[in-house]
């Protein structure tokens, strides 16, 4: 309250005061003029202080507090008792006003709290501009997908992101261009990937309604989708097509080139039954490729299921070793088996854990010289109640660079070595998806010219020690 209003409240009391006093005294009492002044001076100038101070700054200091307090976000809301006079009248308005406000601020700050909640847990990077181009905010994704501090308040995207065709997008946007989605490759701040890949959508945002028609846009909003993943599925999806392609035309051609020979009139001669062989091998090739490929896409599907049951371990590795000792023989390989307990039982699917095995043992004497070992063991982890099998040639091993792409598809270190020896380049990656569809994992050692290493874990079967 102003020191003016206050003196003119006091000056009107004094008054009003000062004349009743003295007509009481000069007229009832019957009193000099000058005393009857002096006395009525004297009783008014306490009374109009002590009214002024009390009554009336009283409650225009409560409105005052309580305006002080409700602009500091205090505002109490339980209601006081007011007067039924003019003063409490308004008092009251008052406090009907600051309620309202107050409904009015917890609405913005609930749905502030809702927006900020939005944005927080969006898979997407958003990014607020102004109508200059400056950034207002970034959520976390974004901060977390471009690499970006939390100090980039006021920044253009030119000096966050360093992309000359996004602060282009953006410049658009403010000059009033309609909305815009491309491509946007930077360098990856995710781990897995070389660049990151987005998609951007860049989105003017609006004048609201009120505001002035000479404005067209009040700032733009960026938003980053991370297609790395996608992309990179593409990409193999894209490779996966071609390989198959070519795998599937190289003994094609073969087959159709001695086919129109043969047809040309050569089945007369010596030569036919040769051409009539490489015709067949090339055929069993094709049927190899196809098999393998069936065999991967069915535990891909995703109905794909495994007949789970309780296996002898030593039984099974020796069934495997059965299919392929009369292949190891003519190399003169031995196949010794090491380490594995007659009572350890594994859980899994038995003819797809007897393909794991065949594969493995069918590389190992693929690429192992004559004279060679072969060694198989299994070993009971358990702490983790995993079994780790080794598969252990001495042959010619792999080479480093090689070791992390073997179990993809068509992968092979030596391509012309493996289709002589009737591979596929699909086997390893066979192996890979059967251990992990059982819960294990599956890895290679290698030193080049001394052998390879190959190891899977298995889950035990619990309490497999006691069975027989
Ligand atoms: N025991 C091994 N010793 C050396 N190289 C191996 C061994 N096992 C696999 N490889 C390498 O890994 C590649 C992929 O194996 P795989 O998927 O079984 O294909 P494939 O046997 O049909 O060639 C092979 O081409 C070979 O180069
Ligand atoms: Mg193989």
């Amino acid at each position: 309250m102003r020191l003016g209003s206050k003196w003119f409240f006091f000056l009107i009391c004094l008054l009003v005061l000062f004349v009743l006093l003295q007509t009481l005294f000069l007229f009832v009492w019957k009193m000099s003029f000058g005393f009857s002044s002096f006395l009525a001076l004297c009783f008014a100038l306490p009374f109009a202080f002590l009214y002024v101070r009390f009554a009336l700054l009283g409650r225009i200091r409560i409105l005052t507090h309580r305006t002080r307090e409700s602009a500091a976000g205090l505002f109490a809301t339980q209601s006081q008792v007011f007067p039924d006079d003019e003063w409490g009248e308004l008092s009251r308005a008052v406090s009907d006003l600051y309620g309202q406000l107050k409904k009015e601020m917890d609405k913005v700050s609930g749905e502030n709290e809702y927006c900020r909640a939005i944005l927080a847990g969006m898979a997407e990077g958003v990014l607020l501009l102004n109508e200059r181009g400056r950034t207002l905010m970034a959520n976390d994704t974004a901060q977390k997908l471009l690499g970006i501090s939390e100090k980039i308040r006021d920044k253009t995207t030119l000096e966050i992101i360093r992309d000359v065709q996004l602060e282009q997008a953006v410049q658009d946007i403010l000059g009033g261009g309609a909305a815009k989605t491309f491509e946007l490759s930077l360098p990856a701040f995710s781990k897995g990937f070389e660049e990151t890949v987005f998609e951007v959508n860049v989105a003017p945002i609006s004048p609201s309604k009120g505001e002035s028609a000479a404005r067209r846009v009040n700032g733009a909003i960026v938003v980053f989708h991370d297609i790395s993943r996608l992309k990179d599925l593409e990409r193999i999806r894209k490779d996966f097509v071609a390989n198959v392609s070519h795998e599937l035309r190289t003994p094609l051609t073969s087959i159709k080139g001695y086919t129109e020979t043969l047809l040309d009139g050569a089945w007369k001669e010596e030569v036919a039954l040769q051409f009539i062989q490489v015709i067949e091998r090339h055929t069993d090739r094709l049927i190899k490729i196809v098999e393998d490929l069936l065999t991967l896409s069915k535990i891909e599907s995703q109905g794909f299921r495994l007949r789970m049951e309780d296996i002898g371990v030593l039984e099974w590795i020796d069934n495997a070793l059965n299919e392929v000792r009369e292949r190891a023989a003519k190399k003169n390989i031995s196949l010794p088996v090491s380490g594995v307990s007659p009572s350890l039982h594994a859980k899994g699917d038995r003819d797809y854990l007897e393909q794991v095995l065949l594969n493995l043992l069918d590389n190992a004497i693929k690429y192992t010289e004559e004279a060679g070992k072969i060694e198989i063991s299994a070993i009971e982890k358990k702490d983790s109640g995993e079994i780790l099998f080794q598969v252990r040639d001495n042959g010619i091993g792999i080479p480093r660079e090689d070791l992390s792409r073997i179990f993809e598809r068509f992968y092979r270190v030596d391509k012309g070595r493996s289709k002589e020896m009737g591979g596929t380049g699909l086997g390893l990656s066979i192996v890979k998806h059967i251990v992990m569809a059982h819960g294990g994992r599956v890895w290679a050692e290698s030193q080049p010219g001394k052998g390879s290493t190959f190891y899977f874990t298995l889950r035990q079967t619990p309490n497999s020690q006691y069975k027989t």
